[in-house]
């Protein structure tokens, strides 16, 4: 079996968290769950960015120290996992001790391979991208993304080689095809490399919320310089060589768009310069735009969405963790923008949730039970469905495993539709009970069990249930994902549940 280390961004505390990181958060989760499932070894991070300017700035406002700032905004990204289902392994925090540890001896390796010197380093800075700008990058002196006016900032600063990395850097998108995907967002990160890369002001004097720099106690690292090794920190970098070993070949990190050229060139580059290989695939992902708008905390703190329609918490409460969860991951493919909005929700729960998938199980509860005594009969082997479940079961595998839970989902629904149609064609519950409707009945049991297996990533506490409403015991993801996930007659003998509706209908306010 392989292993798989997935991470998220790891966002920062200066406000909530909104859906936009529970899009990351879920797509991660249902990916790490999707490896566990099959066997791999898996390890699953997120987490918080805690350091910068402003994070800062957002204590300073408030009546707390950076310190319970950073402890109460943190706490309130673990609350939104913790309601949206989220199995992260490690949660990371950059003001935690071994966070410091490994920033200081990643940096002083960079800094005795001497790839770090002294300058002084003038320029437009955005706070909220913690970045600069080249005036011509700017928007007449405005960030681009933020929209808000650039300030003019002179540091005397400890700065990066990351020029002399060109080359290297060409070579490994080169040698590594696959290292960006999808090819789009690659094409991107090169052209950033090929267009010719500076220097990098690395450390900060301006503020003391950071690292220390070791051999510069004047200085904190500046945030994302911090930030990035959070992935190292949490495989032991620095001080348990094997876990590093063990993991960072099999790394994915799963990132917004906004930061392709931290994690597509700064970092590989840093990497190099550590003496480390780059982490090996950065799986792009697009932004969900309210208005057409990418939603940020900054649309957020301004009031140009209603925090009630954003808020991880609020909107599972409203629909539900597994439609929340399913929506995310459904609505857009890994990549490509998509339009986030409440109707969007409702619309996919009606169609996918309530009509394909909750109906499903609920008609072949209601005829097992008229017809068949409440027990699952024998599923056929050659039953016309098993063709479709042997498609549905060999297209999910496939689009899981190159991160597209989109066309996962599709294909796993593609096995509902079939099943719902085999029962239109059917009418099993206009017959008379007898072996022809224990056929049917068999045979849609079976295919439900399959899908309990296949969904079970995006959805894992609705699959428990309808696995236990046919039946079976433990958890879907229980048994060996090759052995269990065959068309076969596990369901065969079991009793049926009858339960409430899984997902009854929304009914829409207009
Ligand atoms: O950039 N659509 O943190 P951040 C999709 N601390 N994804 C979105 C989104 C949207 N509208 N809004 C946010 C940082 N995200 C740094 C990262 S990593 C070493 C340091 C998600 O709080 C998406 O994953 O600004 C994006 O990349 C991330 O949140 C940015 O979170
Ligand atoms: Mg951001």
């Amino acid at each position: 079996m392989g292993r798989f280390y997935i991470t998220t961004p790891i966002y920062y505390v200066n406000d909530a968290p909104h859906v936009g990181h529970a899009y990351t958060t879920v797509n991660a989760d249902a990916l790490a769950r999707w490896h566990r499932l099959v066997g791999d070894e898996t390890k699953f991070l997120t987490g918080t960015d805690e350091h910068g300017q402003k994070v800062a700035d957002a204590a300073a406002k408030s009546a707390l120290s950076p310190h319970e700032w950073t402890d109460q905004t943190s706490m309130r990204f673990r609350e939104a996992w913790d309601a949206m289902n989220i199995s992260y392994d490690d949660f990371i925090r950059t003001t935690e001790a071994r966070h410091f540890e490994s920033v200081q001896k990643f940096l002083s390796a960079i800094y005795d391979n001497g790839h770090i010197y002294k300058d002084v380093y003038k320029g437009l800075y955005c706070v909220s991208c913690e970045d600069y700008y080249m005036y011509e990058a700017s928007d007449h002196g405005k960030c681009p993304v933020h929209g808000i006016v650039l300030t003019e900032m002179e540091e005397e600063n400890w700065f990066f080689r990351l020029s002399a990395f060109e080359d290297r850097l060409l070579e490994y998108y080169a040698s590594h095809p696959q290292f960006v995907t999808p090819e789009t967002k690659r094409n991107e990160a090169l052209s950033f490399v090929k267009g010719g890369l500076k220097d990098i002001s690395i450390t900060r004097t301006s503020i003391d919320w950071g690292v220390p720099v070791p051999w510069d106690e004047r200085h904190v690292f500046y945030v994302w310089y911090d930030a990035l090794i959070n992935y190292l920190t949490a495989i032991g970098y620095g001080s348990d060589d094997d876990e590093v070993a063990t993991w960072w070949p099999h790394s994915h990190h799963l990132i917004g768009k906004e930061i392709i050229r931290f994690h597509c060139v700064w970092w590989p580059a840093m990497c190099m310069a550590a003496g480390l290989e780059p982490v090996s695939h950065v799986q792009v992902h697009g932004w969900l735009l309210v208005g057409g708008k990418k939603l940020s905390k900054t649309m957020a703190a301004r009031g140009d969405v209603k925090l009630t329609d954003i808020s991880p918490v609020l909107l599972t409460d409203e629909y539900g963790v597994d439609p929340i969860r399913y929506y995310l991951l459904r609505e857009t493919a890994l990549g490509n923008d998509g339009d986030f909005s409440l109707e969007g929700i409702v619309q996919r729960y009606n169609t996918d949730l309530a009509n394909n998938l909750g109906n499903l199980v609920a008609r072949v509860a209601t005829v097992v039970h008229s017809k068949c005594a409440g027990v699952g009969p024998v599923a056929q082997m050659n039953s016309p469905l098993r063709e479709h479940a042997e498609l549905a079961v060999s297209e999910t595998q496939s689009a899981w495993n190159r991160f597209a839970p989109q066309a996962a989902l599709e294909a796993t629904w593609g096995l509902i539709g079939a099943t719902n149609a085999y029962l239109e064609q059917l009418a099993p519950w206009k017959m008379e009970p007898g072996p022809e409707v224990n056929n049917v009945m068999g045979d849609a049991l079976e295919a439900i069990r399959l899908v309990s297996i296949l969904a079970s990533p995006a959805m894992p506490a609705t699959c428990d249930e309808i696995w236990t409403r046919i039946g079976m015991a433990g958890k879907p993801t229980d048994a060996v994902f090759n052995e269990s996930c065959v068309w076969a007659h596990e369901t065969a003998s079991r009793p049926v549940i009858k339960g409430d509706p899984l997902f009854p209908r929304i009914k829409s306010d207009e």
